[in-house]
């Protein structure tokens, strides 16, 4: 049984990692928070060691008892990686028979970044139900149980499988929604998962010259709260305004920022950040990184000090696909590619799939009907190319990328 989990854990997540968890002390992240949401484990070191090194611990939490589980899914592939699928926005109380588009394509990898079920909660009941419903019904989504059992799936959450809309670090029940995508996820009980707090995880693949690593951000576990607009629904301000500069508002917690810079200090040729809010974008009011204008500075900044060449982002959550790009005061272009909606697009005029909101950071038009990311990289190229693609194989948007770029000139 016990070298049955460790392979799971080894499909799941390949190269991986052994915490070391010091106590610091328990002063606010954040100066406007009222909890202090990260208050005993504050020093987290994830380090690329074999995944036999962690076989021997054991799970703080008990297990859910009966809860539904995604299918087994391959483990990810060390040959090189050429393609790769994104999807969020899959709700499973709807029509999930998009994911079979999704299959067709054959990816060497699927990324779900975020809002794949749709959780909410009830103050009064800690143990989620709504969002338990929801994994179980997407366990039972033929489209969805045929994808991840044949192409090797990572997911990560937004705010609707973290249980709270828009939630950020003071969501009560994070711990025990936590508990749930561990365990829907098959992260078996031994799993460092299991033992720190946050999903953020990373893992390579690929020959020597072709290796592709994917950072897998967790945007909710830690982070501050969102400042409210004072002008709702005005475009540009709809729901969020950005937290001044200087304020220290932060999206991802100090352990998981050493995390990722240890991960951009390892070599690696092309490097996928999925964040599931978007990164890059800005021109809009709702949930963005531009919301925190300090931590994205810090992405940006460490990207620059670590040296990170390759690095390119992906991103969901919004109903709507587009392509984003920083060229300014960042080490080389930075892109973002966000991929949303499986099944829960944007409402636009009738007969249109264009919506473009007022950014300055998009490339092309946006896209509001469903639709899926796939990347594609040309190694012998050296290119990589982020399409958009709609329902019928429809290129909803697509740009191409020269790796020789994507480093500090
Ligand atoms: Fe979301």
């Amino acid at each position: 049984m016990a070298n049955c989990r460790r392979k799971l854990f080894c499909d799941w997540l390949q190269p991986h990692a052994v915490v070391k968890l010091t106590h610091a002390d328990d002063r606010p992240l954040y100066m406007m928070q009222r909890r202090h949401f990260l208050t005993s484990a504050a020093t987290i070191a994830l380090a690329a060691t074999p995944l036999a090194g962690c076989a021997t611990s054991s799970s703080r939490a008990p297990p859910l008892p009966a809860f539904p589980r995604a299918p087994r899914t391959p483990a990810i592939p060390q040959r090189a990686i050429s393609r790769i699928a994104l999807t969020s926005c899959s709700n499973p109380a709807k029509d999930l028979s998009f994911f079979g588009q999704v299959e067709a394509r054959n990816p060497d990898l699927l990324l779900m970044m975020g809002d794949n079920v749709y959780g909410s909660y009830t103050p009064e009941d800690p143990n989620l139900p709504s969002l338990s419903q929801a994994y179980a019904k997407l366990a039972e989504v033929p489209a969805f149980k045929s994808l991840v059992s044949k192409v090797p799936t990572q997911a990560v959450w937004d705010d609707h499988d973290y249980g709270i809309n828009d939630g950020g670090g003071d969501f009560a029940y994070k711990a025990q929604a936590q508990t749930m995508f561990n365990q829907f996820w098959n992260v078996p009980a031994n799993s460092p998962l299991r033992q720190r707090p946050g999903i953020y995880r990373a893992f390579q693949a690929g020959p020597k010259g072709q290796v592709l690593q994917v950072i897998m951000l967790d945007t909710r576990y830690f982070r501050a709260p969102l400042l409210l607009t004072d002008q709702r629904d005005v475009p540009g301000k709809e729901r969020y305004i950005p937290h001044p500069l200087g304020s220290g508002a932060d999206v991802l917690g100090e352990a998981q920022w050493a995390f990722l810079k240890a991960e951009l200090e390892k070599p690696a040729d092309v490097r996928l950040i999925v964040s599931s809010i978007q990164v890059v974008a800005d021109g809009h009011g709702y949930e963005r990184w531009g919301n925190f204008p300090d931590a994205q500075k810090r992405l940006y900044d460490l990207i620059a000090q670590t040296g990170a060449n390759g690095v390119v982002f992906a991103s969901g959550d919004r109903h709507y696909g587009s392509i984003n790009q920083v060229r300014d005061g960042v080490a080389y272009p930075l892109t973002d590619i966000t991929a949303s909606a499986i099944n829960m697009p944007f409402r636009v005029a009738e007969g249109t799939t264009s919506y473009n909101e007022p950014a300055t950071t998009r490339i092309g038009d946006g896209y509001a009907a469903v639709n899926f990311g796939l990347i594609e990289i040309n190694w012998a190229a050296g290119t990589l190319t982020l399409n958009l693609i709609g329902d019928g194989g429809k290129l909803a948007g697509s740009t191409t990328l020269d790796l020789k770029n994507l480093r500090r000139g």
